[in-house]
């Protein structure tokens, strides 16, 4: 075996929730991703194609009709795409992982915004890319960018900027101005951008039906430099059928093709399916997740900020609570006897990285907005409150 594939680290989130294993009584807030089921009209469009017997291998890049409608969807949010510069891909990580295979390989640097889901930074090690962190920092519980260490790190050497915003676990998102300076520095150095936009409606700063967090796909040119993942995981709930798309550059879209033959061939059909009604009802759909959501974080974030010696602050977007607790340096130990202790369930901060330790993620995702109190109910006995 490869020795970088023998050295990746395994999951501290995994860690955690095996500490938990067996036990009924653990409020589990680890994971990213909600406990409401992914809707009917979804689910429906993808029984249907099953029972029409659309079991079949289908194109490489996805299904025409719905490389149209996310070429729609994406022009309705941001500067319009041409659907020849659209992959449909197996979830958002095959979506990450296929942008990396074809920008990055052995020796190239990768720079990372971090911290940040550490798939991200992993893919480019399994390649045998160089990653070098740029770490967003803490003040006073928000998490910044310090915009001119990152335009450092960013060299003519660097082949690949890896960005993620709205960022988990942080909920850091790039405002429009710096995306321009990020853009225009990549332009001069020659760098490619992969911008894992992932969450982009899960905005809370946004109004109306198509609100959305300022993307790349707003200010670049169709030929810029930039690989832009999505996936359908988060804004309609469809985490277990692993769908994604890229937006690539016109001329990048034959060698992605090629790139999907070789590690899944294609997205199922019925799963395609599934996406084009999600699209279709994305309007109807989107504004009531992203209202549920917020209500979410309403109830956890005073909560928690109440709590002495917790230092937490009002994300933007995403769907997580990232917060620190006085005295809890080490977040694996402290997550770990949060579990087995007090039956709450939330992920390390070290499982993001160094930059996060003694910070705990816990997603607020939730169809019972009580359980999130219950929750804290438990932190604050945990912590002797
Ligand atoms: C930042 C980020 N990017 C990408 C993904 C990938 O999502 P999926 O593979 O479910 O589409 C996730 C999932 O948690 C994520 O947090």
């Amino acid at each position: 075996m490869r020795q970088v594939i023998a050295e990746l680290p395994g999951s501290k989130i995994r860690e955690v929730a095996n500490a938990g294993l067996g036990r009924s009584d653990v409020l589990p807030f680890w994971f990213g991703e909600s406990d409401e089921v992914t809707p009917d009209f979804i689910r429906e469009a993808a029984v249907r194609s099953l029972h029409d017997g659309e079991t079949f291998y289908a194109h490489n890049l996805g299904m025409p009709e719905l490389r149209e409608a996310l070429s729609a969807y994406a022009g309705s949010l941001h500067r319009s795409v041409d659907a020849g510069r659209i992959a449909v891909t197996s979830s958002g990580v095959n979506a990450l992982m296929l942008a990396m295979q074809a920008l990055a390989g052995a020796g190239d640097e990768v720079v990372a915004v971090v911290p940040v889901w550490p798939n991200l930074t992993s893919q480019p090690v399994i390649l045998g890319a160089r990653v070098t962190r740029v770490p967003l920092r803490p003040q006073g519980g928000a998490w910044k960018l310090d915009l001119e260490a990152l335009l450092a790190a960013v060299t003519p050497q660097s082949k690949v900027l890896l960005v993620n915003a709205p960022n988990n676990p942080t909920g850091w998102t790039l405002s429009r101005a710096e995306q321009e300076t990020i853009l225009a520095h990549c332009q001069r150095t020659g760098t490619w951008i992969i911008a894992d936009e992932v969450y982009e409606r899960l905005y809370f700063a946004g109004e109306g039906a198509r609100s959305c967090a300022p993307s790349f796909l707003d200010i670049a040119e169709p030929d810029d430099r930039l690989i832009v993942a999505h996936s359908f995981s988060k804004s309609f709930l469809m985490t277990g059928w692993r769908l994604g798309w890229l937006v690539v550059p016109a001329a990048l879209t034959e060698a992605m093709g090629k790139l999907i033959e070789f590690n899944t061939s294609c997205a199922p059909t019925f799963v395609q399916r599934a996406g084009l009604a999600a699209l279709a009802g994305a309007d109807d759909f989107v504004p009531g997740l992203v209202q549920r959501l917020k209500t979410c974080r309403d109830t956890l974030l005073p909560q928690l900020a109440a709590l002495p010696g917790v230092h937490v602050a009002v994300p933007d977007g995403g769907m997580y609570a990232f917060f620190r607790v006085d005295g809890q340096d080490d977040s694996l130990a402290f997550a770990k006897r949060l579990v087995t202790e007090a039956g709450l369930g939330l992920a390390p901060g070290v499982a993001f990285g160094a930059e996060a330790e003694g910070w705990l993620r816990w997603c607020f995702a939730s169809k019972q907005p009580e359980r999130l109190t219950e929750g804290v109910g438990r932190l604050r006995r945990q912590l002797g409150l």
